[in-house]
């Protein structure tokens, strides 16, 4: 590839640090650029750490057309990750502008700005939540949109924002990412899904549970059309998600226009299997209650990730044991 930084949107946060540690090890120059509202300067640091490497680091939010300005001229970019958005399902129904303006306006003030220094190679964080109920299983990338949250239709908005632009001049590169369920962390468990406040995703919330920090699980549901009755999912080690990303800038520096694949492992499995698979790894048990299904939860998810496997040489390597270790590490680091 040519010279020249990836801009990282969003690289203290969960995926895009594991991401900009990927590009380091890779050897690619970073800039990281977020506003911290949902991360920290210590993230940042941590991944500097992580990765062995110093990397210049930028607060500043991606509807800021000036603070983006200076960034494009203070650094020679060639390509972009933009992870930056807000991510909480039932905060998005709480605060629909919030989002819209958050990921929908942050993406379109970041692609003007790209256009406007020349910078054409995107790499988008989308999110299998487009998919809505998806009419079958395997999900396919051509199965139909329906998001059935703001938080989704933000994503969706972005899609179309990018799709647009790629059609209106062939110059542009960008890779749509459609992750299914990021879990895990870095080997070192200097990085790894820190949510502010009470976690309201599966694994952090286990996480916390194991560490004493919140008392039980609550399973949202165990009467699902699903072998033992809790939803499955596709989890995804963040790692191998990271790496997609370094393999879909590799695709875009051979293919100009707008590519889309999903990543996921193409397996799925369950609440309770999560639960038992993260005891056996953390030695900690994580006792749990059955409690009412969580609107909007779809019994079975899980993605066909032929597409990357054929078009990008990319296949997640590591398996549910491992994701449960990894995260672990990070926990228990993080008391310590
Ligand atoms: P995260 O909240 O950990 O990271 C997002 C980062 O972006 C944070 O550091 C936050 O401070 C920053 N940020 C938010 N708004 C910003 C703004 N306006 N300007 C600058 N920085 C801003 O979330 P994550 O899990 O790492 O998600 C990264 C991306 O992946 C998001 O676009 C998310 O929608 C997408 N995604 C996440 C998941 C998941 O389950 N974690 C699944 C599918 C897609
Ligand atoms: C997984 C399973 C819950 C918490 C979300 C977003 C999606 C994407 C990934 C960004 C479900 C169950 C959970 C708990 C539980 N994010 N659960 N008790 O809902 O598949 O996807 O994150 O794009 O858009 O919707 O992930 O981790 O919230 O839930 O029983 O305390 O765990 O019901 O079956 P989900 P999740």
């Amino acid at each position: 590839m040519n010279g020249g930084k990836i801009l990282v949107t969003g690289g203290a946060g969960y995926i895009g640090s594991h991401t900009a540690t990927e590009l380091l090890d890779a050897g690619h120059e970073v800039v990281v650029f977020d506003n911290f509202a949902n991360s920290s300067r210590a993230a940042a640091d941590a991944l500097q750490v992580a990765a062995n490497r110093d990397v210049a680091v930028v607060e500043g939010d991606v509807r800021d057309a000036d603070a983006l300005r200076r960034v494009f001229r203070g650094h020679d970019i060639r390509a972009v990750c933009h992870f930056a958005a807000k991510k909480a399902v039932a905060e998005s129904f709480e605060q629909p502008l919030s989002y819209h303006d958050n990921n929908v306006v942050g993406t379109l003030r970041l692609v003007e700005q790209m256009a406007a220094h020349g910078v054409k190679t995107l790499v988008f964080s989308s999110s299998a939540t487009v998919y809505g109920y998806p009419v079958s299983v395997p999900i396919t990338e051509n199965m139909p949109l329906a998001p059935i949250n703001p938080y989704g239709r933000t994503k969706l908005a972005c899609e179309r924002l990018l799709g647009d632009l790629a059609l209106s001049d062939a110059e542009w590169r960008i890779s749509i990412l459609r992750y299914f369920n990021p879990i895990g962390a870095h080997c070192s468990g200097l990085l790894g899904d820190s949510p502010q406040g009470v976690p309201t995703n599966l694994m952090p919330y286990i996480g916390a549970v194991a560490a004493g920090r919140l008392p039980r699980l609550r399973v949202f549901g165990d009467d699902y059309p699903t072998p033992d009755g809790t939803c499955i999912r596709d989890y995804i080690h963040v790692v191998d998600l990271a790496k997609g990303h370094l393999k879909a800038l590799q695709w875009l520096a051979a293919a100009p226009g707008l590519a889309i694949h999903n990543l996921g492992t193409g397996a799925g499995h369950s609440v309770f299997e999560v639960a038992r698979a993260f005891e056996e790894a953390s030695g900690r048990s994580v006792p749990y209650d059955v409690a009412p299904r969580r609107p909007g939860d779809t019994p079975v998810l899980y993605a066909d990730p032929s597409r990357a496997a054929a078009e990008l040489e990319w296949r997640a390597e590591h398996g549910l044991r491992r994701m449960c270790e990894d995260a672990w590490r990070h926990v228990a680091a993080s008391a310590a």
